[in-house]
């Protein structure tokens, strides 16, 4: 059983991405910009927010973060997004989720710049990842996919089992796994809370991918032996003897999927990691494709 070590790969992701933009500044050229923005003080989001921030940061791109009152209206954040969209010094644009409810999350996705929209989330991106066009893709899957390929593990003919169908990530990285690309031309099933069990399916999985978010959730008796398990799962559960007075756990139950998989995630120290890489990667994307560099 082999642990695949997501902080190794997001070093690498990053240390290679610093290498791009170190080039720009000692050719004295303008720098990628990020700007995050939040609304309301979700204690989850501020954590992201700030590992997003300070990663940009220390590999050298502009980073600006947008910290809103959770009163904030629709219509004020949309202006916000709106004058990003205009501004030549930040090439992506992230609106953190979840939203105060009463923010319509589709209109403010809607309002940014598809070619800023380094989430992969608005329904243009959504569209061209779905047809196999060249997009953004969103960040957990494509970091999902990053650890195939920097582990080389075969995708091509083996059965995909996604569980969870979110914006976020069921629903992207099944949309990634069956194009017909290298590290992907996998054959998809996705499963949710409407199956009677999940376990049909979820046993049937070469490579089972659980974006749930419930802790422990996958079990040793839901998997066959040899599956290649990633966990998305990034849950607070109480914790007393923690100064905390909480710990992080994924959707599957480590201790006991591990010894029959063949490589596995672990939480934290896994997926949750790639995702700010692969941000801060779209982010370079979307600056290069503006900036007309390969
Ligand atoms: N909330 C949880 N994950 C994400 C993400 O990848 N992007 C945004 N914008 N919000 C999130």
């Amino acid at each position: 059983m082999i642990i695949l070590d997501g902080k190794k790969v997001a070093e690498q992701i990053k240390t290679e991405l610093k290498e791009k933009v170190d080039k720009l500044i000692a050719e004295n050229k303008k720098v990628p910009g990020l700007v995050t923005i939040m609304v309301g003080d979700n204690p989850a989001s501020h954590s992201y927010v700030n590992s997003k921030s300070k990663s940009s940061t220390a590999i050298g791109m502009l980073s600006k973060v947008e910290k809103l009152p959770a009163e904030t209206t629709e219509d004020e954040l949309i202006e916000l997004v709106e004058k990003y969209n205009y501004d030549k010094n930040y090439h992506g644009i992230l609106v953190q989720l979840p939203l105060p409810k009463h923010i319509n999350e589709d209109r403010v996705i809607m309002a940014i710049n598809p070619d800023k929209d380094v989430d992969g989330f608005h329904p243009i991106s959504v569209g061209k990842l779905v047809i196999g066009q060249d997009t953004f893709l969103p960040c957990t899957p494509a970091g999902i996919q990053e650890l195939f390929k920097r582990y080389n593990i075969e995708t091509t003919g083996k059965h995909v089992v996604v569980v969870g169908r979110s914006n976020i990530v069921g629903k992207p990285i099944t949309n990634i796994m069956f194009q017909k690309k290298q590290w992907a031309n996998s054959i998809v099933t996705i499963c949710h809370t409407a199956a009677n069990d999940l376990s049909v399916y979820t046993k049937q999985a070469d490579i089972l991918i659980a974006a749930i978010g419930q802790p422990n959730f996958i079990k040793a008796d839901m998997v066959k032996d040899g599956v290649v398990v990633i966990d998305v799962g990034i849950n607070r559960v109480e914790d007393a003897n923690l100064p905390k007075g909480y710990r992080i756990v994924g959707d599957v139950d480590f201790e006991n999927v591990a010894p029959k998989s063949s490589y596995i995630t672990p939480v934290p120290g896994g997926v949750g990691l790639l995702t700010v890489a692969m941000l801060l990667s779209n982010t370079y994307k979307a600056y290069a494709m503006k900036e007309g560099i390969k």
